[in-house]
């Protein structure tokens, strides 16, 4: 089979794509690099120790990402291309708009010219808001709280209309909790722009020295430490999940949503304190004001996941900080 992965060269994508690989799949990626570098590819190529072909290309451009399907018999695609940073999506609505419905219009109707009906898209925990109570069902009513998530909440209802007025198409929309960690060649990690806004890139780059401590923000949640709870979920596991998602997508139809998850919540404190231990150092770190937008509890119930898709997270904290650690110990500068 071959598989289109856009976003290939992000974070998720590329794990995806050496899972992939692994796994005797084909792939070609598609990324503009406006989140990735083309550095990515080469270790892609590394790890997996197989070739593939890539198309830069804004998925905006519609004849470009035409040029993509007429140059390729694609059977499926893994759509990870899209802008991620909540607090930039507040101050840049309309660039977070235009560049994630935009682009994942254009592939729809890209995909329906070429015939291809089989798509998995990455959605976001974000889409159960904030009035849902954790463990989070994938029958929950959804919303948003910002621009960000208000694109995955309208990009799977756009979906959900795709897949009710064709019933041959086939769509895993996959609600990722909160991902972190890196392959543990050392070689593939989370590269950021910037100060990162998440809370592991944060702490990796608090660990090898880039940045002086960590701003923990809120101890006085209702939660057993105080501090936010979050399910994190390593990347490699999450990787997996996609190749669960696309055999699913080769058997059904429909629009189907899936929780991507562990099913368990750490605190801010709990990670940073796992990652102490990997690292083998105290990282600093102060209390500060609640981040505007934060709930106390985010978890997932992933037994639709494991039901239905046959996935389940396999790898715990312990090895989320140790990947997250060799990778940036290898590549403190980044990629
Ligand atoms: P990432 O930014 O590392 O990867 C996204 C990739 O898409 C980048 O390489 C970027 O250059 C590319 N891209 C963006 N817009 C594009 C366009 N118009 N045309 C072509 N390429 C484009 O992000 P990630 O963490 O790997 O996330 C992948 C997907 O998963 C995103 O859709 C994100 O919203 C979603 N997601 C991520 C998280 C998370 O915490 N990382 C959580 C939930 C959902
Ligand atoms: N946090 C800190 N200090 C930091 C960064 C984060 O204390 O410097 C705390 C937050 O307050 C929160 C927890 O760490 O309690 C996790 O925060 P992240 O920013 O890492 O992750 P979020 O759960 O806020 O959001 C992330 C993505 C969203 C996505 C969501 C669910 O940014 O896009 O996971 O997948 F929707």
């Amino acid at each position: 089979m071959k598989i289109l992965v856009t976003g290939g060269a992000g974070y998720i994508g590329s794990h995806t794509s050496v899972e992939l690989l692994d796994a005797g799949y084909e792939i070609v990626i598609a990324d503009n690099f406006s989140n990735s570098k083309p550095e990515v590819l080469e270790r892609i190529r590394k790890v997996a120790g197989k070739d593939f072909d890539f198309c830069e290309c804004d998925l905006c451009d519609k004849e470009a990402l035409d040029k993509v399907f007429d140059s390729y018999d694609i059977d499926a695609v893994i759509h990870f291309a899209g802008l991620k940073a909540v607090g930039e999506s507040c101050e840049k609505p309309l660039e977070y708009y235009r560049n994630n419905l935009v682009s994942t219009m254009n592939l729809c109707e890209s995909m329906r010219e070429h015939g291809c009906k089989k798509l998995v898209f990455s959605s976001s925990a974000t889409v159960y808001g904030m009035n849902n109570t954790a463990p989070y069902t994938e029958d929950m009513p959804l919303s948003a709280t910002n621009p960000y998530g208000w694109t995955k909440f309208m990009i799977e209802e756009m979906l959900r209309g795709v897949c009710a007025a064709d019933k041959e198409w086939s769509v895993a929309l996959l609600r990722y909790f909160n991902p972190i960690g890196a392959h543990s060649s050392g070689q593939l990690g989370e590269d950021p722009n910037g100060i990162p806004n998440n809370l592991f890139p944060y702490i990796m780059r608090v660990a090898v020295g880039k940045l002086p401590e960590l701003g923990v923000f809120g101890d006085d949640y209702d939660t057993p430490d105080g501090t936010g709870v979050r399910d994190y979920i390593h990347v490699v596991d999450l990787a997996k999940g996609h190749l669960k998602a696309l055999e699913w997508c080769s058997e059904n139809v429909g629009a189907e949503p899936f929780n991507l998850g562990t099913g368990n919540g750490s605190s801010v404190l709990e990670v940073l304190h796992g990652f102490e231990k990997a690292c083998g150092k105290t990282l600093p770190y102060s209390v500060k004001p609640r981040r505007a937008g934060d709930i106390a509890t985010s978890f997932a119930d992933c037994s639709k996941a494991e039901k239905q898709l046959g996935w389940k997270a396999e790898l715990g904290m312990e090895d989320m900080c140790r990947d997250g650690w060799n990778f940036i110990k290898n590549n403190p500068n980044g990629l």
